[in-house]
This record gives structure tokens, sequence and C-alpha cells, in this order.
């Protein structure tokens, strides 16, 4: 059963969250289904990067948003604890973590984490790691120094069966200047351009 419900005058991203399928009537006799993304942007930051990344994915997508917190702390005692956070990164540590949201509720998930020693966090590997994304809808983002794209192919790599339907690379000097946020409009249109292609041919 659908229940058809006409939204005048209210924002696509004020109601994507709440909604599993849309029905788009491109003619009235040809009436398709197009099954909408529920989705959800997850991030881990320790000093804010990629939260604004994050926070403003999720704006743009109209998605729910998740902070990942990884329990082994990471700042203070400088530079011990960055030496260990780089060192933790490096070895493929996992972590202790906690977070919100139950990924396997979610049809689109985009995952974001700083680039530490050229990999991904401990926190997002262990993320990654614990849960089966199998099937889903998988976007990544990251926020580095210089080395932004770096983590992404070890990303796809610990979420076996997934379809990657995009990645973003930031500098942190882009988040300072904003810049970043055209960027995020790109990334987050193209998220849509090929959930739309995924959903027509499926
Ligand atoms: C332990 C550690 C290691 C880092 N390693 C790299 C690196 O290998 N390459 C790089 O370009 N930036 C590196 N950075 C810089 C961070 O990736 C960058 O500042 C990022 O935007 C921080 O994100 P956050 O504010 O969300 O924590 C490193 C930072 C830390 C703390």
């Amino acid at each position: 059963m659908s229940i058809h419900i006409l939204l005048k005058n209210t924002a696509y991203h004020q109601i994507a969250p709440y909604v599993r399928e849309v029905q788009y009537l491109s003619n009235p006799s040809a009436a398709f289904l197009v099954k909408t993304m529920r989705s959800l942007v997850v991030y881990y930051s320790r000093t804010g990067n990629t939260k604004a990344v994050g926070e403003e994915i999720a704006r743009e997508l109209g998605a729910k948003r998740d902070e990942i917190i990884d329990l082994k702390k990471r700042t203070g005692l400088r530079p011990i604890r960055w030496i260990i956070a780089g060192k933790d990164a490096w070895q493929r540590k996992l972590t202790k973590i906690k977070f919100g949201e139950s990924p396997e509720e979610y049809d689109m998930i985009i995952v974001g984490t700083p680039v530490w020693a050229g990999k991904m966090t401990p926190a997002v590997r262990t993320y990654l790691t614990s849960h089966d994304l199998n099937g889903k809808n998988l976007g990544f983002f990251s926020t580095a120094l210089r080395d932004s794209g770096k983590p992404f192919e070890e990303m796809e790599k610990l979420a076996p069966g997934a379809s990657i339907i995009g990645t973003l690379g930031l500098r942190a000097s882009e988040i300072r200047s904003g810049s970043y946020r055209e960027k995020v409009r790109s990334f987050v249109k193209a998220l849509r351009e090929s959930t739309k292609t995924a959903a027509r041919e499926a």
C-alpha cells in the first residue's frame, strides 16, 4: 500500500530524512517508483574540520548526522597524543568507539575521516570494520593538510559489497577559507544523480 502526499512549499531537505519511498509521476499514465534513500552522514573529527564538512553535507543532503567518538583520548599532552594517534593510524589499529545511529537502517551512508599518517583514523577503521555495509550506497569524504584523498581505496576495501557512489577529499585550508561549501554542493549533487540512476535501473 502506498500513501500519496502532495507537498507544497516544502524543501526536499526538510522531508528527506523521513521519506523511504516517493512516487514520481512522469506523466499521468506512466507512474514509476523511485526509492528515495534514507541517508546518514557519519564522521570522526578530532579538531572540527571533518565535522564542519559532515554538517554541511548532511544539511545539503537532508540527511541524519552522527559523530563517531573515539574512547581513546586523542587531545592534549601535545605532541605525545598526536604521535600516538599517527602511529595507531599507520599501524591500522582499531579502537573503542561510540556512535548513535545504526547504519544498517540507512540506504545511503556517507563516512568522513581526517587523514592521519596517510590513512583513515582508527575510529573510522573500527566503524567500517564493525558494520556490514553490503548492498548499501556508500560515499566517503576526508580532510587533510594535503593528502585528502589517500584513505579512500582502503575504506572501500573495508566495505565489500557496497556501491561507492562518490568521494570528496578536502584540504584544511579549504575549510578555513570556506571554499569547501561549493565542493560539498557539487558532491551532494553527484550523490543524488548516482542514486537516481541506480533507482531507475533497479
Ligand atoms: C595524528 C595526525 C596525523 C596527521 N597526518 C596527516 C597526513 O598524513 N597527511 C595530511 O595531509 N594531514 C595529516 N594530518 C592533518 C589532518 O588530517 C587535518 O588537520 C584534518 O583536517 C584534521 O581533521 P579534524 O579537524 O576533523 O580532526 C594529521 C593530523 C593528525 C592529528
